[in-house]
């Protein structure tokens, strides 16, 4: 027979392993929950300034095929012909552009000169004004109209975290040393500048973005294709990687999840090296062979011949969301294999 003190004993250790089982529950329901729930699809008319290009245009259709009114700002005639209303800006001066905000349902902001070229002065400076300067005017912008956009989802750069060979970035990680960095600390603080306290604001400091249509992935298949397609450098470097459609889905829950705000990373939950990238879209092209490009190749071949800075393929970076981990965002490609095999056609 147990005795009495023993019996109060069991009580209690029952009563904590029930509590602890509940709150697993508890944990486990919410996590589940938060991964399947469906975010309500944007409506309303949606301004993306700087969407010309090659994300602008892919979340254009997106938003267009759901219903949504979309608005392009930008300062050429969008080179591809799309659903959406293309209105003109400098990027720099108020104009009548500003009238497509008033009572936008949301606004998102990728303009910016790509980085994707000879890192020369003048380059430079471009890759920064286009970014400060265009993210202030909307500001400005904003402050001219009676009803804004109640939210603004702002491009960023994963780039930010410089180019660590080993460390693994999330978002508490500090910010890292050199030009991507300089650029994209710059960027932030015009937008946090440029954001009214009423909106809710996110910021997505992107990774590369793999898809169909544009991106540095073109770029990287027409070396492959060549048999070119090979380690670049040590192949250590990390490459963090987001498919275009997670990448579209982001944006839409960053726009009607009214429980996001702040700082995100964009990017999957698998950063891969160098040298597994570039494996991994030779296995998905069907592409046997892949000289390797040495570091004096790359360093040499990569202003001469693609016009390009060589350090863009040199040095990476290995990030993941904790954010996006913490709050339930699940991806549609988690793994490189599944996102290429989805571009390649592979399965
Ligand atoms: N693609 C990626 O993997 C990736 C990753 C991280 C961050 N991002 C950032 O996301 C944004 C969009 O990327 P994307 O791949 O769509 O780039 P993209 O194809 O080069 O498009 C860039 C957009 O910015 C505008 N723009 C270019 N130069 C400008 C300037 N000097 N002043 C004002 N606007 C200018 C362009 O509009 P116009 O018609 O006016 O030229 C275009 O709409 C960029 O800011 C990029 O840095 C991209």
């Amino acid at each position: 027979m147990q005795s009495p003190q023993r019996n109060f004993c069991d009580k209690i250790v029952s009563a904590e392993s029930v509590s602890r089982s509940m709150r697993r529950l508890g944990a486990y329901v919410g996590a589940t929950y938060t991964a399947f729930m469906q975010w309500p699809t944007p409506t309303g008319r949606i301004i993306i300034a700087g969407g010309s290009g090659f994300l602008g245009r892919s979340l254009a259709h997106r938003l267009c095929d759901a219903g949504c009114d979309v608005v392009i700002l930008s300062r050429h005639v969008p080179a591809v012909d799309g659903p959406w209303t293309w209105r003109q800006w400098d990027a720099r001066t108020l104009r009548s552009w500003v009238d497509e905000l008033d009572g936008a349902t949301g606004l998102v902001n990728l303009a910016g000169r790509s980085v994707d070229c000879i890192k020369s002065p003048e380059h430079c400076d471009t890759i920064l004004r286009s970014r400060v300067e265009s993210t202030r005017v909307l500001g400005q912008a904003i402050r001219r109209v009676a009803v804004p956009p109640p939210v603004w989802v702002q491009m960023s750069t994963a780039h930010i975290y410089g180019d660590p060979p080993v460390v693994v970035c999330d978002e508490d990680s500090a910010i890292g040393y050199g030009l991507a960095p300089t650029v994209g600390m710059a960027w932030e603080e015009a937008f946090a500048h440029a954001v009214l306290p009423a909106m809710r604001s996110v910021i997505l400091r992107t990774s590369f973005v793999i898809g169909r249509g544009g991106g540095a992935l073109q770029r990287l298949s027409k070396l492959v294709r060549f048999g070119l397609g090979g380690t670049v450098g040590t192949g250590r470097q990390g490459i963090s990687w987001i498919h275009q459609l997670d990448m579209n889905r982001l944006f839409e829950r960053a726009m009607t999840d009214t429980a996001m705000s702040g700082t995100y990373i964009a990017t999957a939950p698998q950063p891969v090296s160098n040298r597994e990238f570039m494996q991994e879209l030779r296995r998905a092209m069907r592409m046997p062979i892949g000289l390797p490009a040495l570091e004096w190749m790359v360093r040499l071949g990569a202003p001469l011949v693609l016009r390009t800075d060589p350090e863009l393929a040199l040095y990476g970076r290995y990030c993941v969301s904790k954010r996006l981990a913490e709050e339930g965002f699940t991806f549609e490609f988690s793994t490189l294999q599944s996102a290429l095999a989805e571009l390649f056609g592979a399965h």
